[in-house]
């Protein structure tokens, strides 16, 4: 299994952006409070714009500057069109001072 190895931070809440590879599309990070660390594809799953976490709100929403306004909720439902599947969610895991994000396509 072909693999990436990414180096990005988290910011103070937890949450962080890794830019895609030749592997992996970017991934959205982020640490719900008092939940564990959710990876997904960082994009809308209506036309691929950038997705933004919202926390205080509790929402995912797709980048304003792409007009549609699509919010998800932050287990990836979606809670507002027009999107209409939800989020595309990888596992995530631990491993010492690595996060390791499994994705698998057509699974
Ligand atoms: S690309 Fe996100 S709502 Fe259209």
């Amino acid at each position: 299994m072909p693999f990436d190895t990414v180096e990005t931070s988290l910011d103070e809440s937890g949450n962080a952006i890794v830019p895609a590879t030749t592997e992996a599309p970017s991934i959205l990070l982020i640490q719900p409070k008092d939940a564990p660390l959710i990876a997904y594809a960082n994009m809308c799953t209506h036309s691929a714009c950038p997705i933004i976490p919202d926390l205080e709100k509790e929402q995912i929403v797709c980048d304003p500057n792409c007009g549609h306004g699509s919010i998800y909720s932050l287990d990836g439902n979606v809670l507002v069109g027009p999107s209409m599947s939800p989020l595309f969610k990888f596992p995530v895991e631990r491993a010492d001072t690595e996060l390791v994000i499994t994705i698998q396509y057509g699974a």
